[in-house]
């Protein structure tokens, strides 16, 4: 394997000759040199002279192996190193109309997002995804966690049909996952604490900041817990994540927002729980209104959903996600466990992240009483004829259990303080975009 720069610009290296491969960065012609900022398969950037004699041709994004000296320069970017050139090999030279410059619209830096992957900040991006899901990993095995991968193409909606996505499947009609928890239940009897990270597809209509069409999906179920175990095992895994990234991703989070960066060291466990009684509570309390599908602005009440608007009230001011529990049966979906101190409201639990970032994680505790399941499934209109294999479940062996989805882009959003949830997803799926 050939070195990279990372490699190779030590101290020690100075005045040797080394060989490095990448792709031009920027270039600046002079006359009789040519100054060269090669850039890594990582990202990492050099600045390499070379006598222009060799360069004639050369292009940004142009990509090239270099042999030459290392020597220190203290007006080089990156370190103060620079590498004088003495050999050069062409691997491709690029086309003069490179479409992304230094300054481009988010549109276009999303039209060509196969060629701005290529900028610092989405290099940063994607390293602090694979971090993310590193540690979730690392977690997870160290609490021995199984791993599973469930099916991505389904006969039964979870979250509801207005956001499935249709599938041809040979003579019969399909859809892509919107969540892995049906099937993460039934592994639960056999594997015990299972959780994946798959894709799921939301066939979302709103063109919003926080909505894409296809996320990546964390979920995790486990048998014989409560909610508070809940709860803690979601604290754990995300305290943790944060704090490895906070350790291993300094530079990431500097160049990509350092005052983001600052902010994640103010996070600390317990975070806050409150039931949704008392949000609304709170909520109604600074008369946070909310708009009816009419159109109608309201004082917020019971029953209502939490929208955007009361999130962010509930979350202003805060450094620390917050847990909403309890919320009332009909806002949420047929698998949720009613209370057993209230019929009215289900043991339903949502994270949502400060600043009026919103939800983040979703889950709760399953209900696992065949004829109350059977009767909810009614209710939201669905047809349990439909969930039959699901409903096996809860007649062979039923046990208590629970889990919960947390939305990978949402949580790096939150982390980086970024406004768009596209800007944390390299190839983003939306109501308005599929290419790249
Ligand atoms: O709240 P949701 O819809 O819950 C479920 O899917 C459960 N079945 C999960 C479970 O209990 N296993 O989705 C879970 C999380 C949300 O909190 C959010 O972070 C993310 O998935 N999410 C989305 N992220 C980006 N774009 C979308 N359209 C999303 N929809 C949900
Ligand atoms: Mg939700």
């Amino acid at each position: 394997m050939f070195k990279r720069i990372a490699d190779l610009r030590t101290e020690d290296n100075v005045g040797k000759t080394i060989l490095l491969r990448g792709w031009i960065h920027r270039l600046r012609k002079q006359k009789e040199k040519t100054f060269i900022i090669l850039r890594d398969d990582r990202g990492d950037i050099i600045q390499a002279v070379c006598p222009s004699k060799f360069c004639e041709n050369l292009m940004i994004e142009s990509s090239i192996e270099i042999q030459g000296k290392l020597e220190k320069d203290p007006r080089a970017v990156e370190g103060g190193y620079e590498v004088k050139v003495d050999k050069i090999l062409i691997f491709n030279i690029a086309n003069a109309d490179y479409p992304i410059g230094e300054y481009q619209s988010d549109e276009i830096l999303l039209d060509f997002r196969h060629l701005s992957l290529r900028t610092r900040k989405m290099i940063n991006v994607g390293k602090l995804r694979n971090s993310l899901l590193r540690y979730s990993r690392e977690w997870f095995a160290k609490d021995d966690w199984m791993e599973v991968t469930p099916p991505i193409l389904v006969q039964s909606s979870v979250e509801g049909g207005s956001t499935l996505f249709e599938v041809k499947y040979f003579n019969e009609k399909a859809y892509l996952s919107q969540s892995s928890q049906l099937y993460l239940e039934s592994m639960i009897y056999c594997l015990g604490p299972v959780w994946t990270i798959s894709p799921s597809f939301r066939a979302e209509k709103s063109r919003t900041i926080r909505h894409l069409a296809e996320f990546t999906h964390l979920e995790a179920e486990a048998p014989w817990i409560n909610m508070t175990d809940l709860i803690t095992i979601q604290e754990k895994l995300i305290f943790s994540i944060i704090t490895q990234i906070k350790e291993h991703n300094k530079k990431e989070l500097e160049f990509l927002n350092a005052a983001a960066a600052k902010k994640l060291d103010e996070i600390s466990t317990p975070f806050e729980k409150i039931t949704y009684d008392k949000a609304i509570d709170n909520l109604r309390s600074i008369e946070c209104r909310i708009r009816d599908n009419d159109g109608k602005e309201r004082l917020i009440e019971w029953g209502d959903d939490l929208n955007l608007e009361s999130e962010r009230e509930l979350t202003r001011d805060r450094s620390n996600p917050i847990f909403v529990t309890n919320y009332p049966l009909r806002i949420k979906p047929f698998y949720v466990k009613q209370d057993p101190l209230n019929e009215k409201t289900g043991l339903a639990v949502d994270l949502l992240a400060p600043q009026g970032y919103g939800e983040i994680s979703g889950g709760g505790i399953r209900e696992d009483n065949l004829e109350k399941l059977t009767k909810r499934i009614r209710e939201t209109d669905l047809n349990p004829n439909d969930y039959s294999w699901y409903l096996d479940l809860r007649k062979y062996g039923s046990v208590p259990h629970g889990g919960f989805g947390l939305g990978l882009e949402r949580l790096l959003r939150w982390i980086l303080d970024f406004d768009d949830i596209k800007n944390v997803t390299l190839f983003p799926r939306t109501m308005t975009r599929i290419l790249p």
